[in-house]
């Protein structure tokens, strides 16, 4: 499976910094051996689509967040249609930090999901748990619950069985994220494996192998080679790393 490198900005960078970022960003990787991806705020999202266009950048681009309606009264928010016309091709889902901050709930993750396929994005749904859950001995179900949620709803969950319906998963502990701290190898791959097994159960096993499972959690250029080479990493979801253009390119480095 090719390694897919993702930064996700969150509230950072407007659209001017976007074009910066994207006049110094050089990805030192060929197009076939890695997928690049960054998530701008949506307000610079056409912003980066044309630097990227302009510079002939080998970048994905991808919405933070979605709505699930096509349109209507709902102030503040954006549909995935809008954000694949304005040149996004993935939508993040369920990050922990719209789950914590912003009280999503999985079924608020379901319809997200659906709504991103509708408007032929790849929804890239972030998994995980928080300290409490893994003291407790909660890991497991907390993965399976989160994931469950979607892939095991019926139609939806029929929907992504097939092959052609795209979907990347993240696990992303909710300890690691902008903590400095990262999970060991060991730890991601165990977690890693809970998903693929859960997702196997769903699918079955050719299936299960098709979908790409990123981990995130202050992943930096420091730690990023060892995690992707760690078994069931398929990938990466960078936060605060990826704002800068040589840590950016320094991990996607790391991947081809
Ligand atoms: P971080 O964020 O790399 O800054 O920990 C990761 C994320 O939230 O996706």
């Amino acid at each position: 499976m090719k390694p897919l490198v993702a930064g996700n900005w969150k509230m950072h960078k407007g659209p001017k910094a976007t074009s910066e970022f994207f006049e110094r960003f050089r990805t030192p990787c060929q197009t076939d051996e890695v997928t690049l991806l960054v998530f701008p705020p949506i307000l610079s999202l056409t912003a980066a689509r044309k630097a990227v266009d302009k510079g002939g950048i080998q970048v994905e681009l991808g919405v933070q967040h979605i709505h699930s309606e096509v349109e209507g009264a709902y102030t503040g928010e954006t549909s995935a249609e809008m954000a694949a016309e304005a040149g996004a091709s993935y939508a993040l889902v369920g990050h922990s930090e719209r789950r914590q901050l912003f009280g999503e709930s999985d079924a608020d993750t379901r319809v997200r999901v659906a709504a991103a396929l509708r408007a032929g994005l790849v929804p890239l749904l972030c998994v995980g748990e928080t300290l409490e859950d893994r003291q407790a001995g909660r890991l497991e179900a907390v993965l399976r619950r989160q994931l469950d949620a979607v892939v095991a709803f019926p139609e939806l969950g029929e929907s992504l069985a097939r092959s052609e319906t795209p979907l990347v998963l993240a696990y992303e502990p909710v300890w690691a994220i902008g903590t400095g701290e990262t999970a060991t190898p060991e730890d991601a791959s165990a977690a890693h494996g809970l998903l693929r097994e859960s997702l196997r159960a769903a699918f079955g096993d050719q299936r299960s192998r098709s979908i790409p499972i990123l981990y995130g959690g202050s992943v930096k250029p420091g730690n990023s080679r060892e995690l992707l080479s760690s078994p069931d990493v398929d990938g990466v979801l960078v936060g605060g790393a990826s704002l800068d253009p040589r840590s950016f390119a320094e991990i996607a480095g790391s991947a081809c």
